[in-house]
C-alpha cells in the first residue's frame, strides 16, 4: 500500500523533515544542557552580585554640612529646587536604598558627585562653575536628569512650577550671584 512509509508518501519532503527532526532534538539537547547548567549560571551571578558590593567605589558619603545656601528670593523657589535639584545639587542627599546597592551605587554616586562639583545650592560661599546654565537647563528639559524623574516623581514639575522655578532662580542668583571666582 502506498504512503505506509514516509519514503513513499513523500520521497522529495524526507531530507528537509530529518533536517528538521534533528533541529528539534538539537534545540531540546541545548535546552536540557542550559537547564542542567542554569544553577551553576544563577549561583555564579549572586557571587557576582555579591562581590561587586565590596568594591570601594561609589558609596554614599555622609552629606557634608552646608555652609550657605544662596538668598532664595522665596520660599516656593527654594521648595521647587528641593523638589527637582537638591539630591544631586546640594548637601542634603536624601539617599535611596538602591543607592547603597552596586551597580546602581556606582552611577548614583558619581552623578551626585558631579553635579555638586558644577553647582551645589549648600556651598553658595564658593565657586559655582556651571551655576549660570540652571534657567537653560531647566528650559531645555535637560534638567533634572530624565532618568531621575519616573524614580522620584515629585521631581516632575509641571508647565507652571518650571516657569516658577527658572524666574524664581533668575531672580535669587541676580541678587545673590554664583561666584565665579
Ligand atoms: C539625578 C541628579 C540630578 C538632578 C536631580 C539634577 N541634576 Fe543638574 N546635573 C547633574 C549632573 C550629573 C550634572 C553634570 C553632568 C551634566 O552636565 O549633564 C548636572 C549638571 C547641571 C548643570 C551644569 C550644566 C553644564 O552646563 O555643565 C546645571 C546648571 C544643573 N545641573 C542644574 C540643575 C537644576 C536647576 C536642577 C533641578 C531642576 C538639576 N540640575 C537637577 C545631575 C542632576
Amino acid at each position: 500500500m502506498r504512503g505506509v512509509s514516509p519514503a513513499h508518501v513523500n520521497p522529495g519532503g524526507l531530507a528537509p523533515r530529518m533536517l528538521w527532526w534533528i533541529a528539534c532534538r538539537r534545540i531540546v539537547s541545548v535546552r536540557s544542557r542550559f537547564r542542567r547548567l542554569l544553577p551553576f549560571v544563577i549561583g555564579g551571578l549572586v557571587v557576582l552580585v555579591v562581590a561587586i558590593q565590596l568594591v570601594p567605589y561609589g558609596r554614599p558619603t555622609p552629606n557634608p554640612p552646608v555652609r550657605r545656601e544662596p538668598s532664595w528670593d522665596s520660599p516656593r523657589t527654594r521648595e521647587l529646587a528641593v523638589r527637582a535639584c537638591f539630591d544631586c545639587h546640594s548637601n542634603q542627599t536624601q539617599y535611596p536604598w538602591y543607592s547603597y546597592v552596586a551597580p546602581a551605587s556606582w552611577l548614583v554616586n558619581k552623578d551626585i558627585h558631579e553635579a555638586r562639583s558644577k553647582m551645589n545650592f549648600s556651598e553658595w560661599d564658593l565657586i559655582q562653575r556651571e551655576a549660570q546654565a540652571a534657567p537653560e537647563q531647566i528650559e531645555k528639559g535637560d534638567m533634572p536628569l530624565w532618568f531621575y524623574i519616573p524614580l522620584h516623581p515629585e521631581a516632575r514639575l509641571s508647565a507652571e512650577e518650571r516657569a516658577a522655578l527658572i524666574h524664581g532662580i533668575e531672580a535669587t542668583f541676580a541678587a545673590d550671584r554664583p561666584r565665579r571666582r
